[in-house]
């Protein structure tokens, strides 16, 4: 289902020069112009520290801008916005946000209540809750650790708790912070088909990553943020992967020097992508 504002526009997100500071001194975010239309899939790259997962939770209403406004469905995120009931039930029904460190997201007694904490608020009846529960724990093979604390399982599957908790809801907006760091090769491929799939269902999905190999199958427009927090770059995720400068200027791939018969030849490496040297004749 697309989301529509009464108006007909079909923008999820609108970030007007959105700052954000830490503390009220410590800078995360500058300058941020950013938009998202139901539907779209985005990405939003950058090197550890550059602001992702702060604008990520600005877009999932649990920070504010300290300058500058940020709009989801027509409407300007605010604290006094959220401390209306019907704005805030309105708001969490229609935006998930997996946090890149699961253990925030985390806090039943066990995984199984976990994922139903969500259906429970959202009024579910207990049968759909149960269905939804062993659907979530089938599609991401967690049935064996069901009964568990959450706390006391691996970081992967931490991560994989919090995915379910947070796709149980099905939210027409998914936000995932970082959503394939941690999980097996088996996990990320899973991922995914899923989120292909849902993107095809008409579900807005940005994702914050700095993993490049998965880019263009999960984004197909990228925002790219430098290490002064402001963002550098916008476009198709084809071309932003070209851009071996951009990518190399904001430390999303590294530069190796290479040496070969008394002269250095440098380049940037995708890493994570098949990649060969191209080096003049050997003797
Ligand atoms: N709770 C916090 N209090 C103070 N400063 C913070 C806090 N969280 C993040 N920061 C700072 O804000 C900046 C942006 O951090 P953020 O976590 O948004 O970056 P990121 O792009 O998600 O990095 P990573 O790739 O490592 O996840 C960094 O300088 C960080 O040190
Ligand atoms: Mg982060």
């Amino acid at each position: 289902m697309m989301i529509q504002d009464p108006s007909g526009d079909r923008r999820v997100y609108d970030l007007r020069d959105v700052e954000f500071l830490y503390g009220g001194t410590h800078r995360a975010l500058q300058s941020v112009h950013l938009r998202v239309n139901a539907g779209e899939r985005i990405a939003i790259l950058g090197s550890n520290g550059c602001g992702k997962s702060t604008l990520m939770q600005i877009l999932g209403g649990l920070l504010f801008p300290t300058k500058g406004e940020a709009y989801a469905f027509g409407q300007k995120l605010t604290e006094d916005q959220f401390r209306e009931a019907s704005f805030t039930a309105f708001f969490r029904r229609r935006v998930g946000l997996l946090f890149q460190n699961p253990d925030v997201q985390l806090f039943c007694p066990t995984v199984f209540d976990e994922i139903a904490f969500g259906p429970l608020q959202l009024d579910f009846s207990r049968e759909e809750v149960l269905e939804k529960c062993r659907e979530m724990l089938g599609m991401l093979n967690l049935e064996k650790i069901a009964r568990r604390s959450p706390h006391q399982l691996s970081g992967g599957e931490k991560k994989k708790v919090a995915l379910a908790s947070v796709l149980a809801l099905n939210p027409d907006v998914l936000l995932l912070d970082e959503p394939t760091a941690g999980l097996d090769p088996r996990t990320q491929v899973w991922l995914v088909e899923v989120l292909d799939e849902l993107h095809s269902l008409g579900k807005t999905i940005v994702t914050a990553t700095h993993d490049l190999s998965i880019l263009e199958e999960i984004a197909d427009r990228a925002y790219v943020m430098g290490e002064d927090h402001a963002l550098v770059a916008e476009g198709p995720s084809d071309e932003i992967l070209n851009d071996l400068d951009l990518l190399l200027r904001v430390n999303l791939i590294h530069e190796h020097a290479h040496e070969h018969e008394g002269f250095i030849h440098r380049h940037g490496h995708l890493h994570a992508l098949p990649h060969h040297h191209d080096h003049p004749d050997q003797p």
